[in-house]
């Protein structure tokens, strides 16, 4: 399994890393057979798993049962799992148990936490005590009520002095890694070279050291809003919907189930039962 030194000597050696997010067992596997470097256990289980139109109303409980899964799905991947909202401000040792409830039931490598600011004792104490921790920074979807939507942040002067700042903190005080979500490429770039820990973007370039993408969206397996930096590398909702379609045509029709899917047994058999 890949690690945090890894990850520091494919930056140094300029080779992208792959990550996706997975929720379940079968995304988990399909990742894994895949050779993603790594997999995130994101909490944005809560939009594209759970029907919710942020990430707000994730818990603890929801990563953790996702967190299983994706393990016993691809038990050779490095898996980080978000930590969900507001259950890393406040107390730190709550956090510290929560933390432990992720990794010793859960199976994961390590956790990401969004923001900078008043967030960097967390990173630094949980690195501290051995957890190895993604710093989120750019767009942070579980700030959405404070950032007044999804935007691209980091346009402004003053906001993209805030945003370089925040990276070199989150480097000082542990990170192993650096997700930049929704930031120009040209900020993102800047970022990377900074840094000596791996920036991933998502919606933030290519001149970082590494992509993130939400797997729903990369395998066309969405309801609804598609972001403008998600590719799509294949339409399984189309694929989805046709089987779907041809299985009520067939129950309708009588055609399934054939004898093909049915089973049989001894007529004879069938005469002494019957008596
Ligand atoms: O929850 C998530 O999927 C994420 C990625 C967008 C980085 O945090
Ligand atoms: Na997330």
């Amino acid at each position: 399994m890949k690690n945090t030194a890894t990850f520091l000597k494919m930056k140094a050696e300029r080779e992208p890393i792959a990550m996706m997010t997975a929720y379940d067992a079968p995304s988990a596997h399909f990742a894994q057979k895949a050779g993603m470097d790594i997999i995130l256990v994101g909490d944005s289980a809560g939009m594209v798993v759970h029907g919710y139109d942020s990430t707000i109303p994730v818990t603890l409980e929801d990563m953790l049962l996702h967190t299983k899964a994706v393990r016993r799905g691809a038990p050779d991947v490095f898996v980080v799992t978000d930590l969900p909202f507001l259950t890393f401000h406040g107390d730190i040792s709550k956090t510290m148990d929560r933390v432990a409830t992720l990794m010793q039931e859960g199976g994961a490598q390590a956790v990401k936490i969004e923001g900078g600011g008043r967030v960097l004792p967390f990173i630094d104490q949980l690195t501290e005590a051995g957890v190895p921790v993604m710093a989120h920074l750019g767009l942070t979807p579980q700030s959405v009520g404070v950032l007044g939507g999804y935007k691209v942040q980091g346009k402004t002067e003053e906001s993209a002095s805030l945003l370089i700042k925040e990276a070199k903190q989150v480097e000082e005080n542990g990170a192993f890694a650096l997700v930049l979500e929704c930031v120009p490429k040209q900020l993102a770039e800047h970022i990377a070279s900074l840094l000596t820990i791996p920036v991933i973007g998502i919606g933030a370039g290519k001149q970082v050291d590494g992509q993130v993408l939400v797997f729903h969206d990369a395998v066309g397996y969405t309801t609804g809003f598609v972001p403008k930096f998600a590719k799509q590398y294949a339409q399984v909702g189309e694929t989805i919907t046709q089987a779907l379609e041809a299985y009520v045509e067939e129950v309708k029709s009588g055609a399934f189930p054939s004898e093909e899917h049915t089973f049989s047994m001894e007529t004879e058999t069938l005469q002494k039962v019957y008596g």
